[in-house]
């Protein structure tokens, strides 16, 4: 995939790190919760900075956490890419958008990844990357579902059976041309939907590439185990 784009280190990559995290438990801002040795935060942005394509990464910090955190990340990011830190927002989405302006205005790309992500690999970087260069507009990586999914009402029954075959779980990095990005946060007015979900407003299409089990989200104490498994076999 390289070899067909040998464009290095032209896309900015948003880690938006400001949650709390209290479906992990006590214990303070989840993208700083260790993992093996590591924060959250530092397994993402080693992983994210490991992809040629990336020549900037932008971290939008917990609240009182900006100095500690770019002290922390400082040696994470190789030369020539760029690490900044700013600080993070009340919900996601101003965390994003906080990130999103704090670009260079060399790039063109922009991947928004979630800190919680921290076992991304690069190579997942570099298929959403490759996939905005080779001209969509916005791109996610996507997982099947392996659950039988229903829907339900109000009382716990079951209304009817969703056809799996056509639904996907969703994952970050998710990929945008810049200026597609940009004119989605402006527009934005839901604060519960993902950043693909903001230009799928704009009637912009969203393409999907595979994602990756490595991928997963940390959220609750269950994922941290698996991701320490995964750590330990070489993730
Ligand atoms: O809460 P949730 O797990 O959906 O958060 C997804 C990502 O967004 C996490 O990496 C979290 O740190 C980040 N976030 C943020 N600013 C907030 C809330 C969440 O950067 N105010």
């Amino acid at each position: 995939m390289t070899a067909q784009h040998p464009l290095r280190g032209d896309v900015a990559v948003l880690v938006p790190a400001a949650g709390m995290g209290t479906r992990l438990g006590p214990g303070g801002p989840k993208a700083l919760r260790d993992l093996g040795g590591t924060s959250l935060l530092a397994h993402a942005v080693r992983r994210l900075s490991r992809a040629d394509a990336v020549g900037c990464v932008v971290v939008a910090a917990p609240a009182g956490h900006r100095d500690e955190v770019a002290a922390a990340l400082a040696g994470e990011v190789a030369a020539p890419a760029e690490l900044i830190v700013v600080d993070g927002g009340e919900t996601r989405q101003h965390s994003v958008a906080a990130a999103l302006a704090a670009v260079p205005p060399e790039f063109g790309i922009v991947l928004v990844h979630d800190a919680a992500r921290a076992l991304v690999p690069p190579s997942l970087v570099q298929r959403v990357a490759a996939a905005v260069r080779d001209g969509h507009d916005a791109v996610i990586p996507v997982l099947p579902l392996v659950d039988t999914v229903k829907q339900v009402d109000d009382s716990g029954h079951v209304i009817g059976t969703v056809d799996r075959s056509v639904l996907r779980a969703v994952q970050t990095p998710q990929g945008f041309r810049r200026s597609v990005l940009e004119a989605a946060h402006r527009a934005a007015v839901d604060a519960l939907t993902d950043d693909a979900g903001l230009v799928e407003k704009l009637g912009v299409r969203v393409m999907c590439v595979p994602g990756s089990e490595a991928a997963l989200k940390i959220t609750r104490p269950h994922d941290l185990a698996v991701a320490e498994i995964l750590l330990r076999a070489g993730a």
